[in-house]
């Protein structure tokens, strides 16, 4: 800056200058879109990540009732396998576990409450996290915080084309019904536009945003995750249901289902109890690569869409990704000195899910819509 001497020289133009700011400022507000909000929140969890990888709690001895470990099993992210592992680790070394599918049914979405229950080591399954850590924390012992929790995801096109052939043409084919829908990839985009948030499962689950589902407050009402970011506008809830999920993600150790070779090398380093069940490399098979019809670019722009928080949330799990690997090659940076907070205050308060949502007391969630009324509120019509 020409001439030196700062303090003396800039005081007759503070005025100006604090006008300047405050015109630009008002001008940042107007223009702000809950995109750019949305990149703000990521890019502010982003800047936290070397301090929240390095105090990820390391799960080096077993998991116990005292210090227990949840797998958040994000559907058709690649969970089914890391389910069996757990299951075959809490036999072979006799810790309790809830794991649905394995020690309870498959509809079984959240642990019985804490009161008539034996308390768990190891719990692993399609839980909604907010509401499983108030279950965590039920006895005042402080589990929540001492829980370690693992996260696995896949990149949201992927997720989304698998999510919709599984559970709505293979499952109710599997079970004698009608498909709900042609394959994906045979579907018209505008068809597709209309059906994405509204479409359900036979276990009344749609397809869209599934991290928000299960990471963040409105992942308990279906109707509102589906469409987060479905219409012209995106939904109010949008951008604070995201830092909630950047915020629960922080806690966990992150995995990706595409990178089986940087998942083992964190398995290990956090739970390598679990290193000795689970193998991503023989995984792949399952998972399938098998000749898959090419979605067209129209179908992926609307997938991206609807899933614009979903792919934020990879994004994200990407990076958290590559600082554990830092981490546990010794090339992390220091960790910041100062948080940041990734919204003011005030924007919180405005963005955070409000009475509008509705999360179930029991943490249960209603299994099942009918099929038929998965039909008449998709209006999806076959050709
Ligand atoms: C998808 O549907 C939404 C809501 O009806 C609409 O605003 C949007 O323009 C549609 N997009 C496409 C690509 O058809
Ligand atoms: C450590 O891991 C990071 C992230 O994967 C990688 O970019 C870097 O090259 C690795 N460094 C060493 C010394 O292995």
């Amino acid at each position: 800056m020409p001439g030196g001497g700062l303090p003396c020289a800039a005081a007759p133009r503070l005025p100006t200058l604090f006008l300047s700011l405050l015109v630009l400022s008002l001008l940042a507000t107007a223009s702000a879109t809950p995109q750019t909000d949305a990149d703000r929140v990521v890019a502010a969890w982003v800047a936290r990540l070397p301090a929240s990888v390095r105090q990820l709690p390391p799960l080096l001895g077993l998991p116990s009732a005292q210090h227990p470990f949840v797998f958040h099993h994000l559907r058709k992210a690649g969970g089914t396998t890391i389910r069996r592992a757990l299951y075959d680790v809490s036999r072979q070394l006799q810790l309790s576990a809830h794991i649905p599918c394995h020690t309870v049914a498959c509809t079984v979405y959240s642990p019985p409450p804490r009161d008539s229950s034996p308390r768990f080591a190891i719990l692993g399954g399609h839980y909604h996290r907010p509401t499983l850590q108030r279950w965590l924390g039920e006895d005042g012992s402080g589990a929540s915080r001492r829980a370690g929790c693992l996260v696995m995801l896949r990149s949201t096109v992927d997720r989304v084309r698998s999510c919709w052939n599984f559970r709505y043409v293979q499952e109710p084919m599997s079970f004698g019904l009608q498909p709900l829908a042609p394959r994906l990839h045979a579907v018209d985009p505008r068809a597709l536009n209309a059906s994405l948030p509204t479409l359900r499962s036979v276990h009344g689950e749609g397809c869209n945003n599934e991290a928000l589902r299960v990471l963040s407050s409105v992942g308990a009402d279906e109707e509102a995750v589906g469409r987060l970011t479905a219409g012209e506008e995106w939904s109010p809830l949008a951008v604070g249901a995201l830092d909630e999920a950047l915020g629960q993600l922080s806690q966990c150790a992150v995995v990706l289902l595409d990178r089986c070779g940087a998942t083992m090398r964190v398995i290990r380093h956090w739970m390598p109890w679990l290193a000795a069940y689970y193998d991503c490399s023989t995984q792949r098979v399952q998972v399938g690569t098998t000749a898959r019809a090419a979605l067209s670019a129209d179908a992926e722009r609307i997938i991206r869409t609807h899933n614009a928080l979903d792919e934020r949330v990879y994004a994200f799990a990407v990076r958290k990704l590559d600082a554990q690997l830092r981490l546990i090659n010794g090339t992390l940076p220091p960790a910041a000195k100062r948080a940041v907070s990734s919204l003011p205050l005030d924007e919180r308060a405005e963005h955070r899910p409000r009475q509008g949502v509705r999360v179930a007391a029991s943490g249960l969630r209603r299994p099942s819509a009918s099929v038929a009324g998965s039909h008449a509120r998709a209006g999806f019509r076959f050709r």
